[in-house]
């Protein structure tokens, strides 16, 4: 039976923190399904199109991902897709607790799926996407935290 994972997130933008995961976890499944969730509850400075013409252009290198949007539960999203694994990034301690909550409750929602957390590598521990939109909101450089392609991306969104 082949291992589908499904790395899901908001990625506006994807940053190089994301794609360490997405390569990361490239290599524990035979497919990687990343997802950008089109949450109505955020107003979001990408639209769900653009943000996966960005992950396609900073890892639509690699053979076994594909790229997906959904909307509603990722629990549901996870069983429709026959995902077997869910993945997410642990960054810090900070990020635990939202993170321990969110695995117990897909776990709950959908008990045959497997949270597993990746670390990146430790140079990218502080790259948030939130951050790298403010830092380009304000004209700083935002070169060495994103695909060029992103900060192209950015700089036109953030054009004064
Ligand atoms: O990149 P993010 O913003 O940290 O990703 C958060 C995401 C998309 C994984 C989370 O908001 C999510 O799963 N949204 C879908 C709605 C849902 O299932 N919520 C309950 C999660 S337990």
């Amino acid at each position: 039976m082949s291992r589908i994972a499904l790395y899901p997130g908001s990625f506006d933008p994807p940053t190089r923190g994301h794609e360490d995961l997405i390569r990361r976890a490239a290599i524990l499944a035979d497919e990687l399904v990343v997802a950008v969730v089109g949450n109505p509850s955020k107003q979001p400075a990408f639209t769900t199109a653009e943000r996966l013409d960005l992950l396609r252009a900073t890892v639509g290198d690699l053979p076994n991902v594909r790229f997906d949007a959904f909307e509603g539960l990722l629990a549901d999203y996870a069983r429709r897709i026959g995902a077997q694994f869910l993945v997410r990034g642990l960054r810090a301690v900070g990020d635990f607790e939202y993170e321990y909550q969110m695995a117990l409750m897909n776990r709950q929602l959908h008990p045959g799926l497997e949270t597993i957390f990746l670390v990146p590598a430790s140079g990218l521990t502080y790259v948030s996407a939130s951050l790298v939109r403010e830092v380009a909101r304000f004209g700083g450089d935002v070169g060495p935290l994103v695909h060029p392609v992103v900060a192209a991306a950015l700089a036109r969104r953030f054009a004064r």
